[in-house]
């Protein structure tokens, strides 16, 4: 891999812990280094099982570490002289353990000594049997080393060394090795509008009353949010909710459909990606009273008649006019999940659909966590697992980061 025009080539401390993945490293130094990168890699006792030392210092070309108090490593470089060096730290495989040590800040090895007083970014490769990595200990500690602003690059779905099917495998060393491109070069969101939508519309009966629906607003909160830690210009269309504004990102409120096809439309222009995670009302009653309606002026066990009329459909709008921007929707499903996505993404003609399931009690509205398939036009669905929203909004920035073909 040779860097593209954009990447600029960096200082990796390459930190390895002891998981069977760590066969695989030795390609992703390789990679690094064809890449223009220096690397210097330290292990952890463990590794040193898995993946020989002799062989990362041939390939490396410099010093493989495995001892904190070595007299000829630390004469060498000191281990403070060695967290400092690196643009980003990659850790590859990070075994379960080497995140939970990560999370506590202990620092007993060469390798947690390291991270904890590194003040570059870290990119960790988690690797691991998928019950370990869907234990709510290591969920919780990969949700905590996330909110400290650790990346993660994988792991994948597949079969694993163990015997075992399912997400755990270390992410492969192309993948390792071209997100850290994108890290270094630092401008793959950089100059991107992205233009996102969250929350219900409200749409008013009378002076009191309104329809409107669940949506809290957190899925599409936390893909703002996520758009602007990747370092995008971010603009969000947000329906009347309680939640606060992620940093970087400009809110605009609205209340009705109208309001939001309005504010989506005038900023539509100026986005290269638009993600439509809003709750719309199809429908608005087609008066609405200035008043508040009174029971006492119906008639004695009058219900109320409305006439509803239908809301402009704002996705597909946008999706007509997209040219070459990344246009995603959402669909909330509570049966056929797949299927009535694949009809919707047709219906809509945008580029991806993310389709939750709504009849669960962990996923779609007002919950913190979400289950989503990603529907491609071809009607290609993959399967995520369950995740907090803000794991979902990075698996498809992710997706959208290809949609724009920057490598990953
Ligand atoms: O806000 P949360 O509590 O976190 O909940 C998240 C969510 C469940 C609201 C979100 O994940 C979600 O599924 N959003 C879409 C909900 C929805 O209205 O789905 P839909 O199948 O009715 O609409 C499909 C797509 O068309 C959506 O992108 C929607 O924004 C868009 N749409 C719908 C109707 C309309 N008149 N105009 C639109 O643009």
């Amino acid at each position: 891999m040779n860097p593209s025009p954009s990447q600029r080539s960096g200082r990796i401390l390459l930190a390895v812990s002891g998981g069977i993945a760590a066969y695989k490293v030795p390609e992703l130094v390789r990679q690094l280094t064809k890449a223009g990168h220096e690397v210097r890699c330290a292990l952890t006792p463990a590794a040193c099982e898995f993946v020989s030392p002799m062989v990362l210092q041939t390939l490396s070309g410099a010093p493989a570490r495995s001892e904190l108090f070595d007299p000829g490593e630390e004469g060498e470089i000191s281990h403070i002289e060695l967290a400092d060096w690196p643009d980003l730290v990659v850790v590859a495989p990070a075994t379960a353990h080497v995140l939970a040590r990560m999370t506590a800040g202990l620092a007993d090895d060469l390798v947690t000594t390291l991270l904890l007083a590194t003040r570059a970014p870290v990119l960790v490769a988690p690797a691991m049997n998928v019950n370990m990595w869907d234990h709510p200990a290591t969920r919780e500690n990969v949700g905590r080393l996330r909110e400290r602003g650790v990346l993660l690059e994988g792991p994948v779905a597949g079969e694993l060394a163990c015997g075992w099917e399912g997400e755990g495998r270390m992410a492969e060393p192309e993948a390792i090795a071209a997100r850290v491109g994108l890290l270094l070069s630092g401008d793959a969101w950089k100059g991107i509008r992205v233009l996102v939508s969250a929350g219900g519309t409200r749409e008013p009966i009378d002076a009191v009353r309104s329809i409107t629906n669940r949506s809290s607003g957190k899925m599409g909160f936390a893909v703002a949010a996520e758009a602007a830690r990747r370092g995008a210009e971010v603009v969000l269309v947000a329906g009347p909710t309680a939640l606060s504004t992620p940093p970087g990102v400009r809110r605009i409120d609205v209340e009705t459909a109208l309001d939001m096809e309005a504010a989506v439309n005038a900023e539509f222009p100026a986005c290269q990606v638009a993600v439509m995670s809003a709750a719309v009302a199809d429908f608005r009653p087609a008066h609405r009273e200035a008043k508040k309606i009174k029971k006492e002026d119906l008639g004695p066990d009058q219900g109320l008649r409305l006439d509803l009329v239908p809301n402009p459909d704002i996705l597909a709008g946008i999706s007509r006019e997209r040219g070459d921007r990344i246009v995603i929707g959402f669909a909330a499903e509570s049966h056929d999940v797949v299927e009535a996505a694949r009809r919707k993404i047709a219906r809509k003609g945008c580029d991806l659909i993310v389709a939750n399931d709504i009849s669960r009690a962990d996923a779609g509205f007002d919950t913190d966590t979400n289950a989503v398939f990603l529907i491609s036009p071809g009607g290609e669905a993959e399967e995520l697992p369950l995740l907090s929203k803000a794991e979902v909004a990075e698996r498809l920035l992710d997706r959208v980061e290809k949609l724009r073909g920057v490598a990953r």
